[in-house]
């Protein structure tokens, strides 16, 4: 392949994910984005979490009980030219630090807001990395067809909960049983609201340009024309301005108003979204910054799911690549194991199956089978070349227990069980600082995890435990522990001082109070909420 053909291969690349808090419409969105894509046929295939989904992956009991998914997928589909993957960031109870680590491999992220509620708890999480990372982040406002909060009402919210300007690219006509349709600011065109398309493709959508005074009323009514044209007397005037660079910078957030279940505006914001958002950007990797269409082919590992295959024990580590071209025999160093190897049995997943991939480019996602060798941000690259990105950072749990054995005698077993699934970066283990105590304190994202733990141990390490929740909340890092003595440091009365996997020191608070309070009192100290590897 000609260095020409590979850099149109890694252009038409789109490769994001979509945060939302659960319930916001994010399963609906991403099912009409590939009924666009033509990757599915019906509404509905991808729906009803506790079939579709679980197709994709069926790996644990967990799983097939509660029928939700442990596992984020990626689905890769082709639209107007385009080739997407979407990354799944899981949510409800299956909310996990495996979340947060989609998102490292992510070059934008789509942010689907209920427009009846506005920001929501696990809406400002996830924004939370993405904008640590300062990846382009796009807004669809979403259910105008119920009834909804003032627009310019949200617009603040996000403003102010989540510190990020917003730029409205439509604006809505109404909500519910009033809703009417959305005014396409660029084009000065109202797009009437129809909710006829539901569940199909195609559909026609009647279009009125805002100059057609006429017939914007006879479709619109008095009222709702009247409060349009105050509208948009007011947006012309205030707010933020359309800046492509400062969406790049993730400091801006387009925002467009629609309905993923009804299907109106989605395919508006698909093809907008398609052109705003970049294709598979650079990375940083130790010796400078890595250009994606470099020849050169480089990976990192930013999940690992173990046991997928019960029978066979196995996990696979899925990576993104982030330079060059991907073929199913090459040879690529492990840059971590410092080993010449060959990717065996990469996949990838289009729709909700999984196939074999002979290649793939900058900006896909594959699995590969892990013989247990890699770790959460290790690099693999062409064996000519020697880097390594820069880490995952570890992520703020948020529930923490106290875990142990309850059969003294298998404690060997229990330690290496553990100490292996924190490796793999399933949980983080901690331990009580000079105490003496023998007890592991587990830290989670999810409250999932926990039972994700128990059944491992039990059912891979033959373990049974004993967990005793514990009352801490937060959790944070000590950042300049090099001039630190933490057996110094005065906290308050509920801090627990511990070390993680690394022995480094954190600290663990019950309220965001006690955070304050003992930064108060000792000077000098940084603390911070993920650790950078
Ligand atoms: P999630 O993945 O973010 O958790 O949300 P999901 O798409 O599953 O949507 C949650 C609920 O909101 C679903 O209803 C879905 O049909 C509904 N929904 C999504 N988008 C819209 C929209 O634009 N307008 C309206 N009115 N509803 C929307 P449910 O009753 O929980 O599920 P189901 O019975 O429809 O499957």
């Amino acid at each position: 392949m000609t260095d020409k053909n590979l850099k149109s291969e890694i252009d038409k690349r789109r490769t994001f994910a979509i945060i939302s808090h659960p319930d916001a419409g994010k399963t609906t969105l991403t099912e009409k984005f590939l009924l666009y894509g033509g990757a599915i046929n019906l509404a509905g295939s991808v729906k009803g979490k506790a079939t579709a989904r679980h197709a994709v992956s069926d790996w644990m009991e967990i799983e097939k009980e509660r029928g939700i998914s442990v596992t984020s997928s990626v689905l890769q589909f082709n639209y107007g030219g385009f080739c997407i993957n979407i990354l799944d960031t899981p949510g409800h109870q299956d909310f996990s630090e495996d979340t947060y680590r989609t998102l490292m491999a992510a070059d934008s992220a789509v942010m689907v807001i209920d427009a009846a509620k506005g920001v929501e708890p696990q809406t400002r999480k996830l924004f939370k990395v993405c904008a640590m990372r300062k990846i382009p982040i796009f807004t669809f406002m979403n259910k105008l067809d119920r009834d909804a909060r003032d627009p310019f009402e949200l617009l603040d919210d996000i403003e102010n909960e989540l510190g990020i300007p917003t730029c409205p690219m439509n604006w809505p006509i109404g909500s519910g049983k009033d809703f009417k349709g959305v005014y396409d600011r660029e084009r000065r065109m109202i797009v009437v609201y129809s909710d006829t398309q539901k569940g199909t493709r195609e559909g026609h959508t009647e279009e009125i340009p805002l100059s057609d005074k006429d017939r914007l009323l006879a479709t619109l009514g008095d009222t709702a024309f009247e409060k349009l044209m105050e509208d948009v007397e007011l947006l012309d005037g205030a707010g933020s301005e359309f800046d492509q660079d400062e969406v790049d910078a993730g400091m801006l957030s387009p925002v467009f108003f629609g309905s993923a279940l009804t299907n109106f505006g989605v395919e508006l914001f698909l093809q907008n979204f398609l052109k705003m958002t970049s294709s598979p950007l650079a990375r940083k990797a130790d010796t400078g910054i890595i250009d994606p269409s470099s020849s050169d082919f480089s990976a990192f590992v930013f999940k690992i799911q173990a046991n997928m295959n019960k029978a066979h024990r196995d996990r696979i580590a899925f990576m993104r690549i982030c330079s060059g071209k991907f073929t199913a025999q090459m040879e690529v160093l492990h840059v971590q194991g410092d080993k010449v190897m060959r990717l065996s049995q990469p996949q990838q997943m289009m729709a909700s199956e999984r196939h074999i991939v002979d290649e793939a480019y900058a900006g896909d996602i594959i699995g590969v089978f892990d013989p247990g060798i890699f770790s959460i941000g290790d690099t693999v690259c062409s064996p000519n070349v020697k880097f390594a990105y820069e880490g995952i950072p570890t992520f703020a749990p948020e529930h923490f227990a106290r875990v142990r054995q309850i059969d003294t005698m298998k404690r060997k077993q229990f330690v290496k069980g553990i100490t292996q699934i924190a490796q793999e970066g399933a949980i983080q283990i901690f331990h009580e600082l000079n105490t003496g105590l023998e007890e592991i304190i587990v830290g989670v994202v999810g409250v999932l995890q926990f039972e994700v733990l128990k059944y491992r141990l039990e059912n891979e390490y033959n373990v049974e435990i004993r967990m005793d929740t514990l009352p801490y909340e937060h959790i944070r890092w000590i950042a300049n522990a090099e001039n630190i003595d933490i057996n110094k440091l005065s906290g308050t009365s509920d801090m627990k001082k511990v070390t993680d996997l690394k022995d480094r020191p954190l600290l663990l608070f019950i309220n965001s109070w006690s955070i304050g309070m003992t930064l108060e009192r000792n000077e000098g100290l940084e603390l911070e909420e993920f650790s950078r590897n």
